[in-house]
């Protein structure tokens, strides 16, 4: 659990939102989680975050974004998603690649921009190019309920990166199971 597991139960909601499982709750186990491509000359971040319920966590951060960042930046997301027997063979389930600033009107404004502009200073859906700056969050509560009740059981992998080319600026991968409730 960290910072970013926002961006992957966001990024989870956006593929797993129409084929939802309703009604059906599930346990979520985080399997892996990195930083890939990252050497910190991008971003340095520090969060914190406090479960204030079973469902339920409270988190701050502050990032720290060291390089402007214009359109010759790419924004890459991978969805994949496996049975949970074990050797079951990845699916893809989205894959998508825009320009940053074709990322932030769509995407980032869609699925991220309102809920952090209540508990952020994170940069308007407009603004590109993004300028060196500092952002700070605090008390965001992430609620998983609704999440959970979106979830299909498997293995699933989930990634996203910022891209220059073909090379990977900075990114997160996050690999968990998703199992029904026993
Ligand atoms: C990040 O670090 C700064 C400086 O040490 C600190 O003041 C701030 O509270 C930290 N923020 C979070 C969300 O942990």
């Amino acid at each position: 659990m960290d910072f970013w597991r926002f961006v992957y139960i966001s990024l989870a909601c956006i593929t797993l939102g129409h084929e939802a499982a309703a009604n059906m709750n599930f346990d979520v186990h985080i399997d892996k989680l990195e930083r890939v491509g990252d050497t910190g000359e991008y971003f340095t971040y520090n969060y914190s975050y406090e479960k204030i319920s079973e469902m339920k966590f409270n988190m701050g951060a502050q990032v720290q974004q060291l390089k402007e960042l214009d359109d010759s930046y790419t924004v890459k997301a991978l969805v994949a998603r496996a049975d949970l027997a074990d050797g079951s063979e990845f699916e893809v389930m989205m894959d998508l690649q825009k320009p940053l600033c074709e990322w932030m009107r769509t995407i980032y404004k869609t699925y991220f921009y309102e809920e952090l502009a209540k508990v952020s200073n994170f940069p308007h859906y407009d603004t590109c190019p993004l300028p060196v700056a500092n952002y700070v969050m605090e008390n965001y509560v992430l609620d998983t309920e609704p999440y959970s009740e979106m979830m299909s059981e498997g293995r699933w992998k989930m990634e996203m990166m910022l891209m220059k080319g073909d090379s990977v600026c900075s990114g997160i991968s996050v690999l968990n199971t998703v199992k029904p409730k026993e």
